[in-house]
């Protein structure tokens, strides 16, 4: 009988080097004993020979990558057996290499259960993270506390950097904590519920926005409860408002259907100017957004503001039920100040027609407001706004979404969906369908989206396809309006 120590609890590397190494020798999968570092140890452990997950193996073999990459997540699960389950698997694929196709193999299934369980867990920590303001920090740390059902932490964390660049955060969890710093992440033990703040000045502004953008009419009880299982409930702070607004969501429902239509809200002009981002909050909280255009004028969170003429804010109705994601002003919007106004909002203008949507009743904007170029010659040539930009600028459509309250979101192109998804999001794969809030609510905002291709691809494909891919945006359109229209 072996055993293999490995360093931690997801030490896949090590894993990797004593698997193929017992693989090599011959080892069957009943004679190893795995466990982690800092586990306690059984009475016969002196008993066992020990193989040093560090060791080489002389003899290279290939397995299949639909295997390795089970057996990264697999790793993650907090079961103990994980590591001898995948070990039984590496050495049967030796003699079966068909096994992974065997989905009805008790080890190919027992696997896959593992993995499915832990990618739910990093799609509920993405998706449950909630950051608090640490009291009397400078500059401002946000902490989060978080339970998570596998070992995660380190495989979610890149995911929280991507999307929280410029801000200090830390996540904390009962057995690993990770910290950035804005330049590396940090992996530390794991810490105390207590030691992550109870509220935060943000936090009442946060469930008053919650509240309002719950939709007692399309309330799901069992949908929700699917989608944000109780034992996440306790560490969301917008749960303590969950069962009251079910109680409501009845009388609400009847109430809104009986209230008479009500003017638009009339927008206060701006009072001041600012420099700054955070001026475009005002003490009470309130968001308008004019305050919100003169706001972005001074936002200097990334370098674009530098060559760019000035910040190009959305534009449209206030209480706008569709808002349209692009992804930065172009060079003509740069001078006019306005979204698409060139020849991508041309075609936008065109379609939208086609599609019986009028403009002028919805809400444009992009992604990234600073228009991104590099100088050839007299031309300003466009060029794609990177993660940290569109991260960096997310603040600002968040806010004009908190403002406008809309119905439907409709991401223009890729950068478009990244920036309403929080994540790169593909666009042949999810157009043509309404993706229900609680699916895309890896941001701030609850709305239900749409996703389709920008209006410049239109510009760029071949002319034989154009047609039919105007077709298809504009069927996209009408989906949208559809929809809007009916809520
Ligand atoms: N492309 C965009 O994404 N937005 C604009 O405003 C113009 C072109």
């Amino acid at each position: 009988m072996h055993s293999v120590t490995l360093i931690s609890a997801t030490d896949f590397a090590g894993w990797r080097r004593a698997a193929r190494h017992c693989v090599n020798m011959d080892v069957a999968p009943e004679h190893i004993s795995w466990r982690v570092q800092g586990d306690v140890g059984s009475l016969f452990d002196s008993n066992l020979s020990s193989i040093e997950p560090t060791v080489e193996s002389a003899t290279a073999f290939t397995v299949p990558r639909s295997f390795l990459q089970l057996a990264e997540l697999v790793i993650l699960h907090r079961h103990a057996a994980r590591f001898s389950v995948l070990y039984r698997l590496l050495w049967r694929l030796q003699r079966e290499p068909q096994l992974m196709t065997l989905s009805v193999d008790e080890d190919v299934a027992r696997a896959n259960a593992m993995k499915d369980a832990v990618r739910r867990d990093i799609h509920k920590m993405k998706a449950f993270v909630r950051f608090r303001e640490a009291p009397f920090t400078s500059p401002p740390r946000l902490i989060a506390w978080f339970e998570p059902q596998h070992h995660i932490v380190e495989a979610v964390a890149p995911f929280f950097m991507r999307r929280f660049p410029t801000l200090q955060w830390s996540i904390l969890t009962p057995e690993r904590s990770v910290h950035w710093d804005l330049k590396e992440l940090r992996f530390g033990t794991g810490a105390n519920k207590s030691e992550a703040p109870a509220d935060d000045a943000a936090e009442s502004l946060w469930l008053s926005y919650y509240a309002s953008i719950f939709n007692p009419a399309r309330l799901k009880v069992h949908t929700m409860q699917a989608h944000m299982p109780k034992r996440y409930w306790r560490n969301l702070p917008e749960a303590a408002l969950i069962p009251h607004l079910i109680a409501n969501a009845t009388s609400r429902t009847e109430d809104m259907l009986h209230r008479t239509p009500a003017e638009p809200r009339r927008t206060r002009r701006p009072t001041r100017s600012s420099r700054t981002p955070s001026a475009a909050v005002s003490s009470n909280g309130d968001q308008d957004l004019d305050s919100l255009r003169t706001a972005v004028q001074g936002c200097r969170d990334c370098p674009l503001w530098k060559n760019a003429t000035q910040a190009v804010f959305g534009e449209g109705r206030e209480r706008a039920k569709i808002v349209f994601v692009g992804e930065q002003p172009g060079d003509q919007e740069d001078l006019a100040g306005r979204p698409f106004v060139g020849p991508a909002g041309k075609m936008l203008d065109r379609a939208l027609v086609e599609a019986g949507v009028d403009r002028k009743l919805t809400y444009v904007t992009n992604a990234v407001k600073h228009f991104k170029f590099e100088p050839r010659g007299k031309r300003r040539i466009h060029k794609k706004p990177n993660e940290m930009e569109i991260a960096a600028c997310n603040q600002w459509l968040q806010r004009e979404l908190l403002a406008i309250k809309p119905t439907l979101i409709v991401a223009l192109g890729a950068t478009g969906a990244r920036a309403v998804f929080g994540r790169a999001t593909a666009i042949e794969k999810n157009r043509g369908r309404i993706i229900p809030s609680i699916e895309a609510a890896g941001g701030v905002h609850t709305t239900d989206v749409l996703v389709t291709v920008h209006p410049s691809y239109l510009l760029r494909v071949p002319p034989e396809d154009k047609q039919s891919a105007y077709e298809r945006f504009v069927a996209d359109l009408k989906l949208a309006q559809g929809y809007a229209g009916k809520r």
